[in-house]
C-alpha cells in the first residue's frame, strides 16, 4: 500500500561541485532523510578493491553492488561491522568509483536500495542522477555546478583538512577525467535535467549556497501549498 507522497529534494552535479555539504546542510535545516548516493558506489568500489573484482566485470560488480552490507550512522558508514568512513573517500576508491558506476547492472542493483531512503518526513538526495532516473518526480531539482578550477581547489583542502596527501594539478586532472566519465557514458549519464534550476557556486560560499537552495525550496513548497 502506498503512504502519502514524501516531498523531496534531488541535487546533482559533477565531482567536487560541493552536492554532499550542501545536501547534507539542507537536510539538516529540513529536518530530513539524507542519501548520499555517491557513497553508494564508493562502498561498491571499496568492496571490488578489496576481493579482486576487476573494474570491467560488470556481473561481480553488480554482485558485490547487491550484497552490500552497509550501515549509515550519524557522519558515517560501516561495511560488513567494520567503520569504512575514511577507506571509502580514497582518491583510488573514488576513481573506481566512477568506473563501476558505469556499468548498467551495478546502477540496477542499487536501484531500490536508493529509492528506500525516501521516508516521511522529507529527503535530499545528491548524486548524479537523482533528478533524472532515481527520483523523477523530486519537488525540487538542483543541478550544481562550479569552475574545474574551484573544484580541485575544494577537493584540495578536503583531502588535506581528512590528512591525506594530494597535488592540486593531478587532482584537476582527475577530476576532468571524471567529468568525461560521468558525462559520455551511457547509462544515467550526468545530465541537467529538463527541469533543474541550474546552481553555480563557484563564487558563493556554501552558506549562501545553502541560502540559495532554501529559497527555491521556499517558493516551491510555498506554491505547491496554495
Ligand atoms: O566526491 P565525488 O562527487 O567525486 O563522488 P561521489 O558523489 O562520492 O560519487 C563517486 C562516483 O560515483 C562518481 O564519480 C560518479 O561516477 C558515481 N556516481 C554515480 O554514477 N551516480 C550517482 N548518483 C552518484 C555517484
Amino acid at each position: 500500500m502506498n503512504g502519502p507522497r514524501v516531498p523531496m529534494i534531488a541535487i546533482d552535479g559533477p565531482t567536487a561541485s560541493g552536492k554532499g555539504t550542501i545536501a547534507a546542510r539542507v537536510a539538516a535545516r529540513l529536518g530530513w532523510h539524507l542519501l548520499d548516493s555517491g557513497a553508494l558506489y564508493r562502498l561498491t568500489a571499496l568492496a571490488c578493491l578489496e576481493r579482486g573484482i576487476a573494474a570491467d566485470d560488470a556481473q561481480g560488480a553488480a554482485a558485490a553492488a547487491a550484497a552490500l552490507d552497509v550501515r549509515f550512522v550519524a557522519d558515517g558508514v560501516s561495511m560488513d561491522g567494520r567503520d569504512v568512513t575514511a577507506d571509502i573517500r580514497r582518491e583510488e576508491v573514488g576513481n573506481l568509483a566512477s568506473q563501476v558506476a558505469a556499468l548498467a547492472p551495478v546502477r540496477a542493483a542499487l536501484l531500490d536500495r536508493q529509492r528506500a531512503f525516501r521516508c516521511a518526513p522529507g529527503l535530499v538526495a545528491d548524486g548524479r542522477d537523482m533528478g533524472t532516473v532515481v527520483f523523477p518526480d523530486a519537488d525540487l531539482k538542483i543541478f550544481l555546478v562550479a569552475s574545474a578550477e574551484a573544484r580541485a581547489q575544494r577537493r584540495y583542502k578536503q583531502l588535506i583538512e581528512k590528512g591525506f596527501s594530494a597535488n592540486l594539478l593531478t587532482l584537476l586532472h582527475d577530476l576532468e577525467a571524471r567529468d568525461a566519465r560521468d558525462t559520455q557514458r551511457v547509462n544515467a549519464p550526468l545530465a541537467v535535467a529538463h527541469d533543474a534550476l541550474v546552481l553555480d557556486s563557484s563564487h558563493l560560499t556554501i552558506d549562501q549556497t545553502v541560502e540559495q537552495v532554501m529559497s527555491w525550496w521556499g517558493e516551491r513548497s510555498g506554491a505547491s501549498r496554495s
